[in-house]
């Protein structure tokens, strides 16, 4: 019998992957020849490379002049046909980017045993989470991604929590990323009638935000699997920093096609999440999108969630309506909108629904 049959007979994988800390990355280094079954998708939640399509991208936007109109609705143009896009010129300082990425390395470089310490049973706080796959318990099917989790709360919690190997670059990345934030904000929300972002409306569009650190292992019978699964995001808006290996891909809106996301040295992909195509009562789209997994390559992508605080109640906003269109979506507490998402398995945009009037 094949060695690597005889192992996976004794050998435990979830217990190996999920409990002990070890995650996909630890079961890519065992060399398996095949994926455990554990990670094989059911057919349609595999990437069918026949509906990836290349005659379009995503669009390319330079911020460096946003006091041109034109760069305003071009980022308003392509939230609401694509719902993502990239920047370039973000002023975001390229060495932020590379010391962020490479911190990620040297998180998921540590043992087991240390990055275990920041799971779920054994974080000291609900706002660091180390863990592997999205969530393991509701998934019929495991995804092949192992992730680190921050919640921002302060300087002084973070020095307190946040692991020591990625967490100043971890909050540098947040920090030089708020002005670039502040102002995608304001030329989106000024399509929505809003004259001015005040302190409570800057609090309901970005009063809290998470980091991820997310590790994708090469991984044995890719396409049999998925990085990530389709999926949109519960946040305002999403600020994802992606290496040069790919894979992200984005559902063309109300089609059945794909769409690459070609990474681009030094750009940040943009996306819309639920949280603002609800305000904006629809009019900004938050698009299904999905990761592949590798078969050479070990991918990183660091995604920073611009969201709404747990206890804002969130809608279409006022001046939205007062222009006269009718609401579609209800008030609902941020907080009962995100606990939704993390109670079942990724479903494509199921999540929204639960916000339609
Ligand atoms: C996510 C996500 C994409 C990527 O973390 O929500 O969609 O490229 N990540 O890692
Ligand atoms: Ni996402």
């Amino acid at each position: 019998m094949a060695p690597a049959m005889a192992m996976a007979e004794t050998f435990d994988i979830i217990n190996y992957a999920v409990h002990q800390g070890h995650g996909v990355k630890g079961l890519s280094e065992l060399g398996l020849k095949s994926l455990p079954n554990q990670y094989v998708q059911p057919i349609d939640e595999r990437i069918d490379m026949t509906t990836v399509i290349d005659e379009h991208s995503i669009p390319v936007i330079d911020m460096s002049d946003l006091s041109d109109q034109k760069v305003a609705d071009s980022i308003c143009d392509a939230s609401e046909r694509w719902g993502f896009f990239q920047v370039v010129n973000h002023g975001v300082p390229l060495k932020v980017l590379d010391e962020v990425k490479e911190s990620t390395y040297r998180f998921f470089s540590q043992s087991a045993e240390e990055k275990n310490k920041h799971s779920k049973d054994n974080s000291p706080t609900n706002n660091v989470r180390f863990g592997t796959s999205f969530t393991p318990h509701a998934e019929k099917a495991l995804e092949w991604k192992d992730f680190l989790s921050l919640f921002y709360v302060s300087q002084e919690e973070a020095d307190a929590y946040w692991p020591q190997a990625c967490k100043d670059d971890a909050l540098e990345f947040l920090k030089s990323s708020e002005i670039m934030i502040k102002k995608l904000l304001v030329a989106l929300t000024q399509r929505l009638n809003v004259k001015e972002i005040d302190e409570e409306k800057e609090n309901l569009l970005m009063g809290s935000k998470r980091i991820n650190m997310n590790y994708y292992p090469k991984c044995p019978n890719p396409e049999l699997t998925i990085g990530v699964g389709r999926h949109s995001d519960v946040s305002t808006l999403t600020i994802l920093l992606q290496d040069q290996v790919g894979g992200l891909y984005v559902r063309k809106l109300e089609t059945d096609s794909w769409i690459h996301v070609p990474p681009i040295e030094g750009a940040i992909v943009i996306n819309i999440g639920d949280a603002l195509q609800i305000m904006s009562n629809g009019r900004y789209k938050s698009v299904e999108h999905r990761v592949a997994a590798n078969g050479n390559h070990n991918r990183i992508s660091v995604p920073i969630f611009v969201n709404p605080r747990p206890n804002d109640v969130i809608g279409p906003l006022r001046e939205v309506i007062e222009s006269g269109e009718t609401p579609i979506y209800k008030q609902v507490l941020y907080s009962d909108y995100v606990k939704h998402f993390f109670r079942k398995a990724h479903d494509g945009k199921g999540t929204v629904d639960f916000a339609k009037i």
